[in-house]
């Protein structure tokens, strides 16, 4: 977002006021933000203690060697217990806890919590059998069936940290992530559906297994039969889950762990190649997930919750199933896409009264037109939430007014896969809501936009976003790399966290997120880092070097655009070659990541010192005025990029 546009953006005086009857019984009120002021660890004692403990914690927070956050020092829990057998145990066993609708129409299942409590148990029972104990990991690879949301809370219940991968990504990323992070067994399905038709996963699967060096990763695969599709079995190796879960017991004694016990690894970009194993510990991340689900969406014992993550990212774990299932919410899970008009009949079928989705979907709903969500009686909607990406003012107002019948609240909500939980949001009883901010940190929560020497910029100025105190659901580490977490995170400005945002305080105080600052794009919502994607290019036999950006989309926030040097022997590379190397970027890292745009040129903007200028490339793929050169070893390079890129895309 430019300069100019964010200023535009500021002079936004639309305000919207919370719903009187939503404000009057809100789960979280104004004196919150004192309250927690007052004393911050008081305030998140009192939130995990809407869990159910073992042993009750002796310390809230151990932060004497920092940037190593302990919460809830001494507590023993199960994440599982919390998100299933406590509910059975209070007589909630007959509320659903999953309303799960296939891809094809009329595929659906209700799946109660005393149900998902037994399959849970059959499934950690399973795993055991399978040779899975305390502390080993779990790769799981699935679409987004009933048996994922079982699988993670089964891995959880045993203390076997798991590491879901998208089911998007390829199998040279599924094999990385199993390596990087030790996992001895995989679970995943035949296939799932994608757009109608039955799509492949244990061929990326069985792909991946080849990859590995060591006997010890992947020694089972337990396979859920979804789709029917033939699949390649190895008797040794690959074991049905209708098979090893059905016919499992029922009754599994859960262990208490310890509080800072590994509950998960996820991947993610970072600005550098190589992927990050973020990890999150079990006490402090369900507690901050649980508490801002009940608080940000204002959750009631009657709501029907829908978020419309994949499980595969963190918005799938931290609120579609650990935040919601603690908190015993009802919700609905949705293996399909959005088409047209199926999100808003499952709204109108199933009463869906909080809906959480992306920005890019909103735009595109905007795109098809108002006609298609007005065909449905959406009336069963009380609040909106938003995340992953900015939401510019128009598509707020659109999904306020159109999908929320003016009368919903829209909660934009900033977080990222490190902080586990919300950070920044409105509260959506408390809140005048403005268009495009997602306003301040929550009760608890300490941010600032600071200036390159970690000064406060103060009201009206923008820099970079830091969060300056540790809270629950922090990261803890990155997975066997302690020195790359501080280094990432915390070196920038000394005792503060970089979240790797550039953002603005206006006249009020509140807080608007301008991007990443670092080399990672934000495409669709999904975090993709361009130095991994260069890698990709430059793998390819044809292809010398290769420099990627991010660049404005109106659909997808940004879109990925490479601009590539071919080798000498490669030629002009043939006529194909566009298509070769997005076909090849998909298969090294996954669809998600394959440009939308590829110039062939033949030189890169680089300063003396090597380093390429990507802010000119940018410049290019937006189709502007290229910015200053002087610093360019060689200033006739962007002319030559210019006149190669008119009309190329
Ligand atoms: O740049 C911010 C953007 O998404 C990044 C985090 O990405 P990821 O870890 O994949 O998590 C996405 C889902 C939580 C952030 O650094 N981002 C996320 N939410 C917002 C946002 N940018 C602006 N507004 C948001 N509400």
């Amino acid at each position: 977002m430019s300069e100019q546009t964010l200023s535009n953006l500021m002079h936004e005086d639309r305000r919207f006021e919370p719903p009187t009857d939503l404000a009057a019984d809100a789960n979280v009120k104004e004196e919150a933000y004192a309250r927690a002021d007052s004393d911050r660890e008081a305030f998140w004692a009192a939130a995990a203690d809407r869990l159910e403990w073992g042993q009750k914690w002796d310390q809230v927070l151990d932060w004497s060697n920092p940037p190593f956050a302990k919460w809830f020092v001494g507590g023993t829990i199960n994440a599982s217990v919390n998100c299933v057998d406590r509910h059975v145990a209070a007589g909630n066993g007959d509320k659903v806890a999953l309303h799960w609708i296939g891809e094809p129409e009329d595929d659906t299942r209700d799946i109660t919590y005393a149900q998902l409590k037994d399959e849970v148990s059959k499934a950690a029972n399973a795993l055991t059998e399978l040779g899975v104990q305390k502390g080993d990991r779990v790769a799981i690879y699935m679409p987004m069936i009933p048996e994922v949301v079982v699988a993670m809370l089964a891995c959880a219940r045993i203390g076997a940290p798991h590491t879901v991968v998208f089911g998007g990504f390829s199998a040279d990323a599924l094999a990385s992530r199993i390596t990087d992070c030790g996992a001895k067994v995989v679970i995943t399905a035949d296939g799932g559906y994608r757009r109608g038709a039955p799509s492949a996963l244990k061929p990326a699967v069985d792909e991946a297994v080849t990859k590995l060096e060591d006997d010890e990763l992947a020694r089972k695969v337990l396979v859920v039969r979804r789709t029917g599709q033939d699949v390649d079995w190895d008797d040794d190796r690959d074991v049905w889950w209708h098979e090893a879960v059905d016919n499992a017991s029922a009754d599994h004694e859960p262990e208490l762990h310890d509080a800072e016990h590994p509950l998960f690894v996820m991947y993610t970009s970072g600005s550098t190649g190589k992927p990050k194993g973020i990890l999150h510990t079990t006490g402090g991340y369900l507690t901050g997930t649980s508490f801002t689900h009940w608080e940000v969406f204002d959750l009631k014992d009657d709501d029907v919750y829908w978020c419309t993550a994949d499980v595969g990212w963190i918005t799938g774990h931290s609120y579609m199933v650990y935040g919601p299932l603690a908190n015993g919410a009802t919700q609905v899970m949705f293996e399909g896409t959005p088409e047209k008009g199926r999100w808003w009949q499952i709204v109108q079928d199933y009463k869906v009264t909080l809906f959480y989705t992306a920005p890019t979907a909103i735009r595109t709903f905007m795109k098809q037109g108002r006609e298609i969500p007005d065909g449905y009686d959406m009336s069963s909607l009380r609040l909106l939430g938003s995340v992953g990406e900015p939401i510019n003012p128009e598509a707020y107002v659109w999904y306020r007014e159109v999908i929320g019948g003016d009368r919903c609240p829209v909660v934009d909500t900033w977080w990222q896969t490190e902080t586990g939980q919300i950070m920044i949001s409105p509260l959506p009883g408390v809140t005048a809501g403005k268009p495009g901010s997602a306003m301040k940190a929550l009760p608890g929560i300490a941010a600032d936009v600071v200036d390159d020497d970690a000064k406060s910029v103060g009201n009206g100025n923008g820099g970079y976003l830091v969060l300056k105190e540790p809270w629950p659901a922090m990261l803890r580490t990155l997975w066997g790399d302690d020195q790359r977490f501080k280094d990432t995170y915390w070196s920038r400005w000394k005792g503060l966290y970089f979240a790797g945002d550039g953002a603005k305080l206006d006249d009020d105080g509140d807080i608007w997120l301008l991007g990443r600052v670092d080399d990672v794009m934000n495409v669709s919502g999904h975090r993709l880092s361009t130095t991994e994607i260069e890698s990709a290019l430059v793998s390819h036999p044809k292809v010398a070097e290769a420099a990627v950006v991010g660049a404005a989309d109106e659909t997808t926030g940004q879109a990925v655009c490479a601009f590539v040097i071919l080798r000498d022997s490669a030629g002009d590379g043939g006529e194909d070659i566009v298509e070769e190397l997005r076909k090849h970027v998909a298969k090294e890292i996954g669809a998600i990541a394959k440009p939308r745009q590829i110039m062939v040129v033949a030189e890169l903007p680089k300063t003396r010192s090597g380093k390429i200028m990507r802010r000119l490339l940018k410049d290019v793929a937006e189709d502007r005025e290229v910015g200053d050169v002087t610093t360019l070893a060689d200033s006739t390079v962007m002319d030559l990029i210019k006149s190669r890129s008119t009309g190329a895309s």
